[in-house]
């Protein structure tokens, strides 16, 4: 009998325990062992809960019981879950996450910490997808090149709502809010931080690359309108959150930021809460893994999946992929010097010679007009949607730094890389 205590229960933990209860049968045969929880651990013991497990408030009712063979950690957030899984590796747990932003900052402590006990966090990164399995072991004889995809359920949820039904944004936040999607703090979702800590954790896996959040370039989707998406519409784009992960030489570069992604493109394709990842390797080429990237039993599908593989074996492979540093480290590029196609959005005053001044400032940082249309705005407003051809990233921050303070410029630019 392998004994599970679960550090929070709530939209994942909840399904967590609930899996294991339904699908026993199956689950213990492919464990060859049954799996118990033995212990759930809550904030508080008031709220009403959809699972029947043993709760307490006190961590060490898990942390310290010398029955308890493995740790899953599904409470959020980053110190206090660092505190809690450091506590169950030094207990000799093995444990198990879904907690991205803990990886995020602390995943290579937790690999030197975790170097002979299991550390498992499948359901990190693209909640149900095996998406680090699949980068981890069965992409190991590759060089991967580029990974790019939708890493984030609730933006593409909100972006697909008002695409479709021209939903505000904030009731499509709070449908996703309510539907188990978002994070605790939703701004890590909107703000392109969680599809960033994921990326950072792919990016260990495939690269080797000890980064930061800090350290990469991070847009959300906050600022995307009706506008942006009926330009997108016109010219044949769907807009995604993407993260982006590009080798080239010995520099890769990371990045998460809304996109605008050509219709055609299987990436474009991948609605709702779907996640969805292309990963090319030297050897095998692309492959693309598609699945739901949020939501209690998705999530939980992955959670599940690594406690069966512990309860088999005991020790997997090394956490992050890597049982020693590569020869000739890669180093990541730094996000100026990134070049792309972009969409600008400038809302101006309309009046006679706008254009004119506005198109002399692209001439003059040498950034070229692919397409442009101009639609009313409020109040003898107009809206210019202009696509560029391609441009470095330090040049476009520049001439973006130069419009908004023009005086017929009434609000700061929206941009949107063309991928
Ligand atoms: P959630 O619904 O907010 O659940 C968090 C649980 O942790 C709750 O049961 C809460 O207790 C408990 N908790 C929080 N702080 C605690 C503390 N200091 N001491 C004891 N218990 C504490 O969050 P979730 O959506 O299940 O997400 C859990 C983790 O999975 C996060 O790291 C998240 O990023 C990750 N994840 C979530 C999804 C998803 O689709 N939701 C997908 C992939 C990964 P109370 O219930 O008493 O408040
Ligand atoms: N909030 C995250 C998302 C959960 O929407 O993708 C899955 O990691």
């Amino acid at each position: 009998m392998i004994k599970v205590g679960i550090i929070g229960v709530g939209t994942v933990g909840e399904s967590v325990a609930r899996i294991l209860e339904e699908n026993q049968d199956v689950i213990s045969a492919r464990a060859g062992a049954a799996i118990e929880v033995k212990k759930g651990i809550v904030r508080t013991l008031e709220k009403k809960r959809d699972v029947d497990i043993p709760l307490s408030t006190d961590v060490n009712e898990v942390l310290e019981d010398p029955e308890i063979d493995i740790v899953v950690e599904l409470m959020g957030g980053v110190e206090e879950p660092y505190k809690v899984v450091t506590k169950a590796l030094r207990n000799k747990k093995a444990v198990v996450t879904a907690n991205k932003a803990l990886l995020a900052y602390h995943r290579y402590e937790l690999a030197e910490l975790a170097k002979d006990i299991a550390f498992e966090y499948e359901a990190s990164v693209a909640g149900g997808i095996p998406i680090i399995t699949a980068l981890r072991d069965g992409l190991s004889a590759n060089h991967i090149e580029s990974m790019m995809g939708i890493m984030n359920g609730t933006c593409n949820y909100m972006l697909t709502k008002m695409r479709d039904e021209g939903v505000a944004y904030d009731a499509i936040l709070k449908e996703a809010q309510n539907l188990g999607y978002a994070e605790a703090d939703p701004t890590f979702d909107v703000g392109g931080y969680d599809a960033a800590h994921k990326l950072l954790i792919l990016a260990s896996i495939a690269y080797g690359i000890d980064a930061k959040p800090e350290d990469i370039l991070i847009e959300g989707i906050e600022r995307i309108t009706q506008d942006d998406i009926a330009f997108a519409k016109e010219f044949g784009y769907e807009i995604k959150l993407l993260g982006i992960a590009k080798k080239e030489g010995s520099e890769v570069e990371l990045r998460v930021h809304a996109a605008l992604v050509k219709k055609e493109e299987m990436i474009a394709k991948i609605d709702g809460v779907m996640n969805g990842i292309s990963v090319v390797g030297d050897k095998v080429g692309e492959t693309l893994y598609y699945g739901p990237g949020a939501g209690g039993d998705a999530t939980a599908s992955a959670v599940v999946a690594n406690i069966i593989d512990i309860a088999r074996s005991g020790k997997s492979t090394p956490m992050l992929g890597f049982d020693r540093p590569m020869e000739g480290k890669l180093t990541l590029k730094d996000a100026d010097e990134i070049s792309s196609k972009y969409y600008l959005r400038i809302n101006v005053n309309d009046k006679a010679g706008v254009l004119a001044k506005l198109t002399k400032i692209f001439e003059a940082n040498s950034i070229s007009i692919e397409t442009m249309l101009q639609r009313p705005g409020e109040s003898a407003s107009a809206n210019l949607l202009i696509s560029t051809h391609c441009a470095k990233e330090r040049d476009i921050q520049k001439m973006i730094g130069e419009i908004e303070v023009l005086d017929f410029v009434n609000k700061k630019p929206v941009m949107i890389r063309i991928v």
